[in-house]
């Protein structure tokens, strides 16, 4: 980037590390301009149109005071340049397409990511983070989110029944991408006779195993209050359960976002006991993992920030972490297993085989 105003080096750089830091400082800003549109339903408004749509003509449909159509005009402006929008003409007049991100906001679409942008963006997600210097500071063994609320936010959700279910339709949201990847990852699934889904949600994955594979006996296990009030069918069924207890007998665990929620000395225990539960299998039982793997040296710097992000997201939440291929490597041999096979799926996750 060339500064007309600079002349030395010096000044360029500063200008450089001035334009840096207040970026940093105002990514927010792109991402509640994101969450303001997708309370909007513009993308669903866009997808409904079925052709692209002036701003006129978006401002109608939503029923917005004239006054803020210029309000409108500006968000759609930034969204556009971050790539949620493409602008093209109508008889003169500019109007606005969906591009591949923002068709992840029509809710119609079982590809729909609206609940992770309501979740992650929600208040209950960020206020803890004007805690962080007290959080810093002390040595209590706390997460960020008890320092701020002195509550877990797993007893925070269980003591909200509406953020439980918002929590879980993010993560069932979430889920639904994993039908894409099922296609690329089907072999891992052949030969199971049986499967437990352990801390499952309301079970989206492993409904989409289950259709894949009828015969497999699936188990959706979670906690009492998550699993409560879902029902499923013969081979599809939802067991309530501790994991750091027990975890029922399967030829194969699924552990889907499951360990990144955990610290290594908890991520050890649930391992453990899903040896256990696939111990009658001898060697051909599995554990299946999905997750993120952190691999700064081969990802691109984009994907890597992703993932960097979501480690902060879980260590400031839940205590947990997102592991590079050494600490995954470091914890499945240490809760016992023999061998394990990482391979890259869902964009930005990794699919890890574990074997006894
Ligand atoms: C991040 S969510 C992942 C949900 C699901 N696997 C998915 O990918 O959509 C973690 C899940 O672990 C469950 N969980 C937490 N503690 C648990 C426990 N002690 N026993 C069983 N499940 C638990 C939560 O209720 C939640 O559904």
């Amino acid at each position: 980037m060339a500064f007309s105003s600079s002349n030395g080096s010096e000044e360029s750089e500063l200008y450089h590390a001035q334009i840096h830091l207040y970026k940093h400082v105002y990514n927010f800003v792109s991402s509640m301009a994101l969450k303001s549109v997708m309370e909007l339903g513009v993308a669903d408004i866009i997808h409904n149109n079925g052709k692209p749509i002036t701003l006129s003509e978006l401002a109608s449909s939503l029923k917005l005071h004239p006054s803020k159509i210029g309000v409108l005009h500006r968000f759609l402006r930034l969204l556009t340049h971050n790539g949620f929008f493409a602008k093209t003409k109508v008889q003169e007049e500019e109007a606005y397409v969906l591009t591949s991100p923002s068709k992840l906001l029509i809710t119609t679409k079982p590809t729909c990511l609206a609940p992770i942008v309501k979740g992650a963006l929600h208040s209950s997600s960020l206020d803890m983070w004007h805690s962080s210097k007290k959080w810093f500071t002390e040595d209590k063994g706390l997460t960020l989110y008890q320092t701020a609320t002195n509550e877990s936010f797993w007893d925070f959700l269980n003591g909200n029944p509406d953020s439980l279910i918002m929590f879980q339709e993010a993560m069932a949201a979430d889920s639904h991408m994993f039908k894409l990847a099922l296609n690329e990852c089907k072999h891992v699934f052949d030969n199971l006779e049986s499967l437990v889904d352990v801390g499952g949600g309301n079970g989206v994955v492993t409904k989409l195993i289950n259709e894949a594979f009828p015969h497999m006996k699936c188990i959706v296990f979670d906690q009492q209050q998550v699993v409560a009030n879902c029902s499923g069918n013969e081979n599809f069924n939802f067991v309530a359960g501790d994991m750091f207890k027990s975890i029922p007998s399967a030829d194969a665990i699924l552990l889907k976002w499951v360990l990144h929620d955990w610290n290594d000395e908890l991520s050890l225990k649930i391992l453990k006991n899903c040896k256990e539960a696939i111990s009658h299998k001898g060697k051909e039982g599995k554990v299946i993992i999905i997750d993120i793997a952190i691999d700064e040296e081969n990802d691109d710097p984009e994907l890597t920030e992703l993932k960097l992000d979501y480690d902060l997201v879980m260590l400031t939440m839940f205590n947990g972490k997102e592991r590079g291929k050494k600490e995954w490597e470091n914890l499945i041999y240490e809760a016992g297993f023999s061998n394990y096979k990482i391979t890259p799926i869902c964009g930005f996750k990794s699919l890890i085989e574990v074997y006894p």
